[in-house]
């Protein structure tokens, strides 16, 4: 048996061993064939015909550069049909070199789901894995090669209006989604229902100072390992095929002409075979940096940091012929970057079908499958996270008679998709995107009344929908409000300042909740909001984010019950921006306040706590979860040992639930210092009313080890603390252990 085993095994390693070496040889075969012009062409893309992702250049001869073989990548071209011409004209060029399709696939093609910071907030690993997969499912099916996600940006930052692209703060978690996104997205690449991911955006965008889109970022070289690429390097050990570099500067170098991101950690040390595509424009703009003096010093740079391919801003098109005849490029570096490009196009299966993913029958099928739907629904009511829920305002009692649903969002359908949903024609909006008003309507049918007014806009401060608002309030047994941002109020150059619930919608509710009856207050938004007020004094909350195509059923599965909310926040949620940058995994500081109200030489701010208005990892359930019975295997390892730990968990309320339990960790004494928290693992369970599961979590060396001050990944002796929470501000249980020499 064994025997057989092993000779399978080698002969796997020995088909993909013979088909990468084919891929290679005819990739080479073909470089052999190409012109300079042709070669850089494979490095050129322009955008397309659907809604520009950036500031656009004119160019009105794309297509015959196209037929000329002097562009080998578009994005923004949607569909089989669009795409096939495309293709069609690439096919008339010399050597009919396929191009490669990228889009923005980032939650989801025509079947929406969450936006990425909604579903991080299930931490559901699967869940995610599957959104991804049949994002390309639907994406390749339409003709697309390539996503550009997944985001994989730390953020501690919600004034940056990219936080809703990305799994929020913790790099532990960030990863752990990072690699789920990946396998989702490509699962085996060159299969028809798959498309390659493009990890974004290296590096360390996400620390844009002030939140401030596109700005700089100066970090420690210890906080860039450890906290910033780790997310970047699980993506490429789940295979990612390509990365995309980014706009901002990291420590005066943009990221784009920087060769110790991309040459020496990346294509070095990381060993990254596929190709990096720089961002929309961002060679380009290297000139605005004052990095370097015009287009062509731009192209130099990006090149030679390892730059593959040039997002539309013409730098490589117009300049590296020059600069490869006064050899201030290699010919080499250029051969490297065509060939990291065409192997792609071998791995996809466009040399042999240049049409493979363009079949519209394959198309009709996929798009907004009815399983694509199910699975969108689910993992909606997943990305919920109950706030607050005081007095058992929900669920709602399905034999509730009268119920008041007011918002300015209630009736929308476009605003649930968020930023970064794949454009619809508008009908489709309307077809295929369910409403909040049209979930609560499916949910209920003829059983109860329901009641709507607007209230008021999203922003400005018009009140002359208060009254009715308060009028169809005072009828219903409970209302319903859902109030929150548009769907371009978070997402690329969304930057913010000010994160309250703009407008009146705060007012809305203010004088809702004086009617005295029982309130649920969904929010809708792309990043964590600011809102007091209501946290302070509305019984039940649900931040809702931005849901997609089944917001309206997911939401009311959650409403009544159907659905037992099991999302936890995958970001910290300030009291105030001036608490910003807020995150849970912070050091101690050598005066450290003993409690909220302390202020006297403690590192405190004097006019306001230190903690957040809601933590990371924090989340409600509509029943409760007791944890107990915590074991380590040993008090005391060696660095070669493991430690199980165990514990159980009762869900001692009335109905069956989701937990998501959490592992904290604490270094107590480094010799650099340690977050006086760190998450190190998770587990989501589901636990039927009474019912108890022992959960074991296992620490390792990898676990203890950080980055010394010499950047070495070390795990040093001493004492660790050891605790299980049901948030990150929220532990339940605790032990300790000893590392020994
Ligand atoms: C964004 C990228 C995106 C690209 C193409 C840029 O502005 O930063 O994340 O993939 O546009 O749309």
């Amino acid at each position: 048996m064994k025997k057989i085993v092993t000779t399978t095994l080698l002969l796997t390693c020995f088909i993909a061993f013979s088909q990468q070496k084919t891929i290679d040889q005819k990739v080479d075969a073909l470089l052999k064939r190409m012109t300079l012009e042709e070669k850089i062409g494979q490095l050129n893309q322009y955008t397309g015909d659907n809604a520009a992702t950036g500031p656009i250049t004119i160019n009105p001869n794309k297509q015959s550069e196209i037929k000329t073989g002097l562009n080998g990548s578009m994005l923004n071209v949607l569909g089989t049909q669009h795409t096939r011409q495309y293709q069609e004209l690439a096919m008339q060029s010399r050597l009919k070199i396929p191009l490669l399709f990228g889009q923005d696939v980032i939650h989801g093609y025509k079947t929406t789901f969450p936006i990425p910071l909604a579903e991080a907030a299930s931490w559901d690993l699967d869940a995610m894995e599957l959104s991804a997969r049949i994002a390309a499912t639907e994406a390749a099916a339409s003709g697309i090669h390539w996503t550009f996600a997944p985001m994989v940006d730390i953020a501690r930052d919600p004034r940056w209006g990219r936080v809703m692209e990305g799994a929020g703060e913790d790099t532990y978690l960030g990863s752990r989604i990072a690699y789920a996104r990946v396998k989702g997205f490509q699962g085996k690449l060159g299969d028809v229902n798959s498309v390659m991911a493009c990890v974004k955006h290296f590096a360390a965008y996400g620390a844009a100072i002030g939140g401030r889109d596109y700005n700089s970022v100066d970090m420690s070289e210890r906080m860039l390992w450890e906290t910033y690429l780790p997310p970047f390097k699980a993506a490429l050990d789940a295979g990612a095929a390509t990365f995309m570099n980014s706009f901002n500067d990291l420590n005066g170098i943009p990221a784009t002409g920087n060769k110790y991101l991309q040459r020496d950690i990346l294509k070095g040390k990381w060993n990254f075979k596929g190709f990096v595509v720089s961002d929309w424009g961002s060679i380009g703009e290297m000139i605005n940096h004052g990095y370097v003096k015009d287009s062509k010093e731009a192209a130099l740079a990006a090149i030679t940091a390892g730059s593959d391919m040039d997002m539309e801003s013409n730098a490589y098109r117009y300049n590296l012929a020059q600069l490869v005849k006064e050899k201030k490029v290699p010919i080499a570096l250029i051969d490297d970057a065509v060939k990291r490009i065409l192997r792609k196009k071998f791995e996809l299966g466009l040399f042999e079908d240049p049409y493979k993913y363009s079949n519209p029958e394959r198309e009709q099928a996929a798009l907004n499958n009815p399983e694509h739907r199910k699975a969108a629904r689910e993992i909606a009511a997943k990305s919920i996270v109950l706030l607050k829920n005081e007095k058992s305002v929900l669920p709602i009692s399905k034999q509730t008679k009268t119920i008041a649903f007011i918002g300015p969002l209630v009736k929308e359908r476009k605003q649930n998709m968020g930023f970064w949903s794949v454009e619809l024609p508008e009908v489709d909006y309307d077809k295929h995107v369910i409403s909040q008003w049209e979930g609560l309507q499916n949910k209920v049918g003829n059983t109860a009344k329901l009641l709507y007014a607007k209230g008021c806009e999203i922003e400005g401060d018009n009140k002359d929908g208060f009254a009715e608002a308060i009028a169809i309030a005072n009828q219903a047994d409970v209302v319903i409000l859902s109030i929150g941002e548009r769907r371009d109020m978070s997402g690329e150059a969304k930057s913010r300042s000010n994160l309250r619930l703009s407008g009146v919608q705060e007012e809305l509710i203010k004088a809702i909740q004086a009617t005295g009856k029982p309130v649920v207050v969904l929010i809708n938004a792309g990043r964590p909001l600011i809102f007091n007020w209501t946290a302070d004094n509305v019984p039940a909350i649900l931040y809702t984010w931005w849901l997609g195509s089944e917001a309206g059923n997911a939401i009311a599965d959650v409403l009544f019950g159907d659905y037992n909310p099991s999302g936890k926040l995958p970001m910290s949620f300030p009291r105030e921006e001036g608490q910003i940058p807020i995150y849970y995994n912070h050091f101690n500081t050598g005066r450290p306040a003993k409690n909220e109200n302390e202020t006297n030489y403690v590192s405190a701010y004097t006019d306001l706590k230190n903690s957040p208005k809601f933590p990371f990892g924090y989340g409600l359930s509509y029943t409760t979860f007791e944890y107990s019975n915590l074991k380590l295997s040993k008090n005391k390892i060696k660095s070669t040992e493991k430690i199980t730990v165990s514990l159980n968990v009762t869900n001692s309320g009335k109905v069956a639930g989701e937990e998501v339990v959490q592992l904290y960790l604490r270094d107590k004494v480094g010799s650099v210092i340690r977050p006086i928290i760190e998450l190190k693992d998770f587990q989501k369970i589901k636990l039927n009313a009474g019912q108890t599961k022992t959960i074991k979590f296992s620490i390792d060396k990898e676990k203890i080890s950080f980055y010394n001050a010499n950047l070495q990944w070390v795990a040093e002796p001493g004492d660790f603390d050891v605790m299980i929470g049901s948030s990150s501000a929220d532990i339940r249980l605790k032990d300790s252990f000893e590392l020994l020499n």
